[in-house]
């Protein structure tokens, strides 16, 4: 089975949590694209959806699917996205399409977080994937410098892309997060940091893994 088409099944398993009747929120990246078309045909069983970004915003218009601004919301059932890692507890490292910081945004509303990837995306210890931190853009040099003498790593400025924020990126290579919850506390506190692609503090509360053999579906309980 190629990636996208694991991607693609993890997707249409993700259908089932849809909670009927209720606003969702839908993250940014070609999972969550395969998720958007898999939800059109049954675009009324939702009152609409709140977006990760203007790309997401823009195919849910495009499939006729009801955009609400979260200043609008209320509540939202449940968020879905990819990821680009995931540890065995959920933590994640999310921004290789730049749209971090609104995910996260809609996953703190969210009440469930159910994030699908396939199984590449696996991994022991998050790092290998680059993390990404949205800067405010006149703070790029600075948050750089802090990164490299407060966490390590070697930060680069994603070069020909700002964020819907109008922000920066910094994609830190050379990192092994092996205390996630802290290493993303730790970037937030750097003057100019926007936020950080660390979705530790709110991670995933399931995962599905799209396989060879099928879907996997693996729950954590957080306390
Ligand atoms: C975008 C993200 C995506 O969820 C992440 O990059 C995974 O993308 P894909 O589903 O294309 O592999 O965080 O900011």
């Amino acid at each position: 089975m190629t990636q996208d088409e694991m991607k693609q099944e993890v997707a249409q398993e993700a259908i089932k949590y849809i909670v009927k009747d209720t606003i969702i929120g839908v993250g940014t990246g070609s999972t969550a694209n395969f998720f958007i078309d898999a939800l059109a045909p049954i675009k009324n069983q939702i009152k609409g959806a709140v977006a990760s970004s203007v790309a997401t915003a823009d195919r849910l218009t495009s499939h006729g699917i009801k955009v609400y601004d979260l200043n609008e919301v209320d509540s939202i059932s449940v968020y879905i996205d990819g990821a680009d890692e995931s540890d065995n507890d959920f933590n994640l490292i999310k921004g290789g399409g730049g749209a971090l910081t609104r995910e996260k945004i809609v996953a703190a509303v969210a009440q469930k977080f159910v994030c699908i990837a396939d199984e590449s995306k696996l991994v022991e210890t998050l790092g290998n994937f680059d993390l990404p931190v949205e800067v405010i853009p006149m703070a790029a040099n600075y948050v750089k410098n802090e990164i490299i003498s407060r966490i390590g790593g070697s930060p680069k400025i994603r070069e020909n892309f700002v964020t819907d924020n109008g922000n920066y990126i910094l994609d830190v290579h050379g990192l092994q997060i092996l205390k996630p919850k802290e290493t993303e506390r730790a970037i937030d506190a750097i003057v100019g940091t926007v936020t950080n692609g660390l979705f530790a503090n709110r991670g995933a509360d399931i995962l599905l893994l799209g396989t060879n053999d099928g879907v996997k579906t693996l729950s954590l309980k957080r306390s």
